[in-house]
Formats: C-alpha cells, sequence, structure tokens
C-alpha cells in the first residue's frame, strides 16, 4: 500500500509501497485512512530536525493527525464497529513499571522519555493507506464531523492546555470547582500567540469558555486569519503594528496566554506584561535559533510578585480527545464557516512530499485518500 515516509539517514522524503498490516490480536482495528493533517512538527521531521523511525527501520511513515474510518475489528474490541469514524492518540506507553504516567494511561505526561509517538518517535504514523492498532488508542468520531474530524488532534494540544489552566485556576480561593466549561473564562481576557491551527482552534476553545480572546500574531491586518478570529469573535493585534507595551494598555490584565506559535522572542515579549494571578502556556515548539536577551530579574520579580504561573504542555490524553470532538461539536454549531475554512487545501498522497516539503500557504492542509466529495 502507499505510504509517505522518512529516511533520516538519506535525508529523502517519498511515497513508498509500505506492507499492508493485518490484525494479529483480538483488541486490534484496521482503519482506513480518510485524511492526514500537515503540521509543524511534521515539517521539522522532513527537514530532519526531529523524527526517529522504529527500531529495525531505515523509514518512518510521518502523520499524526488522522481521521480514520474503521473497516475491520478485532473479536476482542466492543465500542466500536465497522462504519466507525475514528481518530488515533499519538502517544504509546513507555516499558518501565516505575512511570507512573505511562502505566495510568497518561503517557502524555511520560517522565522516562521512552514513549514513542506515531508518526514522529519509533513508531510509524498515520499517513498511509490502512492503519493496525489497538481499539484503546481510539476515539470514535460522529459522522456529522467528517468533514472538520481530522482537526481533533490538533485542538487536543488546546485542551489538554485548558484543562491543566482550569486545575490551576483553582488556586483562586473564590472560583468554584463547578462552575460550568462555558462560564470560566467569564470575566477573564486571554491572549493567544499565533494564528496558525492551534492557534485558531485554541481561541475557539477560549472564545466557547467565555473569555474575552484576543489574538496576537505577525501579519497585519487585513489578513485571512486574522479575519477568522474575527468572525469567532476575538480581538486580533499585529506584531508590526501594536507593540507589546500598547497591547497590554488595550487590553487590561491579560489573565491568560495561550503559546501555539513557537515564538520565542514574542512570547518572552509578551510575558513582561502578563497580568495578576495569570498563566502563561507553552505550547509552541520553537526552532532552534541563537539565544537572545531576556530581563530575566523583571520576569522573576513578576512571576513572583503577581502570582504568575508559567507551564509547558505537550500531547493529550483521552480526556482531551473526548473533549476535542465534543467540542468539534460545539465549534461547527456556532462557528460552521469559520471551523470549515481552517481547513485550506487538500492534496492526493502522491503530491504530500511537496506539501511537506514545500511552503504551502493557508491554515490548515490536508492529504487526502478519497475522491469522495464531503457531506456539508
Ligand atoms: C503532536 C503531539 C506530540 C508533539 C511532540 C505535536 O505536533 O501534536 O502529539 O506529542 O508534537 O512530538
Ligand atoms: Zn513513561
Amino acid at each position: 500500500m502507499k505510504a509517505i515516509a522518512v529516511f533520516p539517514e538519506t535525508h529523502e522524503v517519498k511515497l513508498i509501497d509500505h506492507e499492508e498490516p493485518e490484525i494479529t490480536t483480538p483488541a486490534q482495528v484496521k482503519l482506513r485512512m480518510l485524511e492526514v493533517g500537515v503540521c509543524g512538527t511534521d515539517r521539522k521531521i522532513t527537514s530532519f530536525q526531529f523524527g526517529t523511525p522504529p527500531a529495525g527501520s531505515e523509514y518512518l511513515v510521518i502523520g499524526h493527525e488522522s481521521l480514520g474510518e474503521v473497516v475491520e475489528v478485532g473479536p476482542e474490541v466492543r465500542d466500536i464497529k465497522p462504519g466507525d469514524l475514528v481518530v488515533t492518540t499519538v502517544r504509546r506507553p513507555c516499558p518501565h513499571e516505575y512511570c507512573r504516567a505511562c502505566r495510568m494511561g497518561h503517557q502524555d505526561f511520560c517522565f522516562t522519555g521512552d514513549f514513542t509517538e506515531c508518526g514522529i518517535k519509533e513508531a510509524h504514523g498515520f499517513m498511509t493507506e490502512f492503519v493496525v492498532d489497538e481499539g484503546r488508542h481510539m476515539n470514535v468520531v460522529p459522522r456529522e464531523l467528517r468533514d472538520v474530524g481530522v482537526l481533533t488532534e490538533p485542538l487536543t494540544v488546546a485542551e489538554k492546555a485548558m484543562a491543566q489552566v482550569w486545575q490551576i485556576q483553582q488556586r483562586l480561593p473564590w472560583i468554584d470547582p463547578n462552575t460550568s466549561a462555558q462560564m470560566r473564562g467569564k470575566g477573564l481576557k486571554a491572549m493567544v500567540l499565533g494564528a496558525g491551527p492551534v492557534g485558531q482552534l485554541g481561541t475557539m476553545v477560549l472564545v466557547a469558555a467565555g473569555f474575552e480572546t484576543y489574538i496576537y500574531s505577525r501579519s497585519k491586518v487585513p489578513n485571512p486569519k486574522a479575519d477568522l478570529v474575527e468572525a469567532i469573535g476575538a480581538t486580533y493585534f499585529s506584531e508590526e503594528t501594536t507593540p507589546v507595551e500598547q497591547l497590554a494598555e488595550q487590553v487590561g490584565n491579560i489573565d491568560l496566554v495561550f503559546e501555539a506559535a513557537g515564538a520565542s522572542q514574542i512570547a518572552f515579549d509578551v510575558m513582561r506584561v502578563l497580568g495578576t494571578n495569570a498563566i502563561f502556556v507553552f505550547a509552541g515548539v520553537p526552532d532552534h535559533k541563537a539565544p537572545i536577551e531576556v530581563d530575566t530579574a523583571l520576569l522573576i520579580r513578576d512571576h513572583v510578585l503577581k502570582n504568575q504561573a508559567v507551564l509547558g504542555s505537550v500531547n493529550a490524553d483521552s480526556a482531551n480527545f473526548e473533549a476535542a470532538i465534543r467540542d468539534l461539536s460545539v465549534f461547527k454549531q456556532r462557528w460552521p464557516q469559520a471551523l470549515r475554512s481552517l481547513i485550506t487545501g487538500y492534496y492526493p498522497i502522491e503530491q504530500a512530499p511537496q506539501l511537506l516539503l514545500g511552503s504551502a500557504g493557508g491554515i490548515k492542509n490536508v492529504v487526502t485518500f478519497t475522491s469522495e466529495p464531503l457531506e456539508e
């Protein structure tokens, strides 16, 4: 079957013939891939800064943002049946008995580093025609989400961040832990850094949680990404025209920052104007660059004197996937146009190498395995 593989030794990215997998244990499920999204991590892999093939293989089948359709299930699989749409999680647990995270099914918090990630680290990914994996790593997506289901995995990045933000937020004595999901951001201001897919999806999560939401990104207005966030009720500021100090003046106390650009300079600039009792979440992974100068004493002073929390967040657990699938339904109801227009390009698998190596614009580009028109 066809697959897109990365060969780190020879620095090649190409369409290959990969052996079609079969179900070999009773808890496995076989999927026909429908769509696989491309993200910054994939670009890091195809530029050979990142990514490791499975032991014994000279190549890695890439792709971790997927939407598949079940074609066959093993005899022990209960909640998944042929015809279901599913999104498969990315990370698999490490083998160590002492890793409490992995042993509890929370490999997104693995502390040994010996986890594997499909399409990224030591496990083949999903940019291929068929995939076999255990049903417990799969999340069923309602049919109505056929057209946007491929956005589930990038949305889980924001969902995991928000789940932690909500836990941290409860350090404030007046916060009611039973506050409904739509009220958690009421009266608070959130700033998203970056207007790519994770920034856009994060903006939707924040607006839906009741935050007054701002997005701070490179491009000047007008631009399509700014139009999109404005369409969902957020306010866009360009780094080019609004310096950080002016941003802070216009917004007021910034209660939450969600960094989804992987841009370190701007992140530390914005950290300078982070508000009191605020939380700053790093979710983007910057490319390695020369060190920059940062006023560390000033930042630490504020972290202490303003009770600020700074955290990093990676990957997602199955609860985050479930939350993402639920939220996609919410977003589809509330902003059908905007959600749909996050997907800006469809490419057949034969064109995936160009997509991965080129500089395709747009927001989320996906490789598609079918030529069926999408239902509305
Ligand atoms: C993926 C995560 C993964 C991370 C680091 C991201 O693009 O969404 O699942 O853990 O890359 O490999
Ligand atoms: Zn582990």
